[in-house]
């Protein structure tokens, strides 16, 4: 017989991380779900949980041994409802973590006078432990987005959602303050150029016509400064068709924002004020401002890459000058062809390469990797090094080594020849792995380290197409002084574009956009589009532009991104409730899925599979 029940008609009078010595003898009613059970013979403890926590209830058989016979039903995941009083641990069962913890229930426990079974749960619970000592047995990703709402209940993922709202909270709150209007923008609209394949829509009424899901609000949020509204944001929906990756979401979450009659500076000091206040409130920790700035140039230069990650030194150096006269033939044909010899000097590197074997290995996995060029000098003395390349080096080339490194022994020098781009990119990543196998980059110190990367190129070679497109997306101004470049040399201009960097992460994007027509015209006619296709596409922004356009700029920092950084995870998805797979799949939903034929037909679509 299926009893259905309509759920208890008593109210819980308390959250289970609620109690404390301070309400003994009190009777409350508590509602949960069972998160453990401990059987001793005579007396059952079940720890029930909710979302604030978890409190002992014992069921005694020597004062209500009814309600012992009937608490053995209770198993994990159980929903329940138990009315007793709130009594002292004896000092033997008080729970020491949670007295450290400072969680309030650790000295308390509730001798259960009543209870009834909201819901019972399943014995083939998929995830079978939710608690913290459960993280271990966790079962593979693919189970834990199916059963995401089991998932969920670990205290991990709610303490995770809610470091999220807080932080939503924080940035609507300092926002409203600083004067800025929550605007928000269409789902449906027509494709937003942000270098991503857009997710298409099929209009019903229009046969054969497709709406585009936003890649984000860009251009709405510069037409809402020719609207006049000066200061803009949201936290606003943006769809991506793209590859994936542990920091990318083909759905993802964008703080967006533009402001009117501005510099850089102004939304430079917004940000910086924002994520200061952001950290203060939300993690109690002080950030300094403003947040040190780079170049994309230097950042390349001295990091291989546009997204450093500044919590360790370990910078890359040009080591040109030492083999000048080299004698060594790949080195010279490498220097002779334009090529580049740069390098990182790892101090005391021979704690992780504990010897020369594990230093070859490397080599060999870098190898795999495509970078052949790497190789490394071991130091063995003030002025001696075992390496590879050890008999080609002379003595004129081993004495400039020495003066620029001042070396140790144990200290490990990695070079990469050859291309310079190719070589700084590898070193960068290199440069990545060495701080983590020597343990640079700290893990429970909890440090973040924002800054600004500045003066971004305005256009990159697109080889395929070729044709130039833009580094940032096609609404960015040049730099004022390097507007003359557009028509001489292009790939030279930079753009008044910038990034915001966290822990190695861009965790924003901005520009100072262009409001005027004709620069805007050009710049769509340098990217290869004819007026006419110009027109097409972005009529209405170039037509808006003609009505009085003010000087505007904005950014946008990815909350996913953010969320995750603070909160210690290492992918998005553990900050995203219902988040899509690596293959863009919600296994949850089951989703994407194919659609009935009628569907179909009013849409006027018609798939059409290739045959593998
Ligand atoms: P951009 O495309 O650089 O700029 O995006 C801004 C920030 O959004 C986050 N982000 C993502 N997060 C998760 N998954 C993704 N697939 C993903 N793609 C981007 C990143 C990134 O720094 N309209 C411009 C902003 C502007 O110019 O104001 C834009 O969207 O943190």
């Amino acid at each position: 017989m299926i009893v259905i029940r309509s759920g208890s008609t008593v109210r819980k009078t308390h959250s289970c991380g609620e109690l404390s010595l301070e309400n003994k003898g009190e009777i409350v009613v508590l509602q949960g779900w069972v998160h453990r059970r401990r059987d001793l013979g005579g007396v059952l403890f079940i720890d029930l949980r909710d979302r604030e926590g978890i409190t002992q209830i014992v069921f005694n058989s020597q004062i209500y041994p009814e309600l012992h016979k009937k608490a053995q039903e209770l198993s994990r995941e159980y929903v329940v409802s138990i009315k007793g009083k709130v009594s002292e641990r004896s000092d033997e069962t008080k729970n020491q973590k949670f007295i450290t913890d400072q969680i309030k229930t650790g000295e308390i426990e509730i001798i259960c006078e009543e209870f009834e079974i909201l819901n019972p749960c399943s014995s083939n619970l998929p995830i079978s432990r939710l608690d913290e000592e459960g993280e271990k047995l966790l079962p593979g990703e693919e189970m834990r987005l199916k059963y995401r709402y089991l998932d969920l209940r670990r205290k991990k993922m709610f303490e995770n959602l809610k470091l999220r709202h807080k932080i939503v909270k924080v940035i609507r709150d300092f926002l409203d303050r600083e004067g800025f209007l929550e605007v928000e923008t269409p789902m449906l609209i027509r494709t937003t150029p942000e270098g991503a394949r857009d997710y298409l829509v099929p209009s019903r009424i229009h046969r054969g016509k497709f709406y585009a899901l936003p890649q984000s609000p860009q251009l709405f949020k510069q037409l809402l400064m020719v609207a006049g509204f000066e200061k803009y944001f949201q936290i606003a929906r943006c769809m991506r068709d793209e590859d994936l990756r542990s920091d990318r979401q083909p759905e993802f979450t964008q703080l967006d924002l533009e402001m009117s009659f501005i510099t850089r500076e102004d939304i430079f000091l917004v940000i910086e004020r924002l994520f200061q206040y952001v950290l203060k409130t939300v993690l109690n920790q002080e950030l300094p401002i403003p947040f040190p700035r780079l170049t994309y140039a230097e950042s390349i230069q001295k990091y291989g890459t546009d997204k450093p990650d500044l919590r360790f030194g370990l910078q890359i150096q040009d080591f040109a000058d030492c083999f000048s006269k080299t004698n060594f033939k790949v080195y010279q044909d490498v220097l002779g062809s334009k090529g580049v010899i740069n390098g990182i000097h790892l101090k005391d590197g021979a704690k992780e390469f504990t010897s020369r074997s594990k230093l070859d290995l490397l080599l060999e996995q870098w190898k795999l990797k495509g970078v052949k060029e790497l190789t490394y000098l071991l130091w063995v003395g003030q002025k001696e090094f075992r390496s590879p390349i050890g008999k080609h080096v002379g003595d004129g080339e081993k004495e400039k080594l020495v003066e620029k490194l001042n070396p140790e022994t144990g200290d490990v020098t990695f070079l990469v020849s050859g291309e310079k781009d190719r070589s700084l990119e590898a070193l960068g990543k290199l440069r990545i792995e060495l701080a983590e196998r020597v343990s640079l980059i700290p893990k429970e110190e909890r440090k973040f380290h924002f800054s600004w990367i500045v003066d971004f190129p305005m256009f990159f070679w697109n080889e395929e197409e070729k044709r130039l497109d833009p580094a940032h997306h096609p609404f960015t101004s040049p730099l004022p002084e390097d507007i003359a470049l557009l028509d001489l040399k292009p790939l030279e201009c930079r753009a008044n574009a910038y990034d915001l960097v966290l822990n190695g992460y861009e965790i924003a994007s901005g520009s100072i956009r262009i409001h005027q027509r004709p620069l805007q015209e050009k710049i769509f006619e340098l990217i290869g589009l004819t007026l006419k296709q110009a027109y097409e596409k972005f009529g209405f922004l170039l037509d808006a532009f003609q009505y009085g356009a003010p000087p505007h700029g904005g950014i946008a920092p990815g909350i996913d991104r953010l969320v995750m950084i603070l909160a210690g995870a290492d992918s998005i998805r553990e900050v995203i409730a219902f988040p899509k797979n690596q293959s863009a799949q919600d296994l949850m939903l089951g989703a994407p899925v194919e659609v009935p034929e009628n569907q179909l037909e009013e849409l006027a679509l018609k798939v059409n599979l290739p045959s593998r």
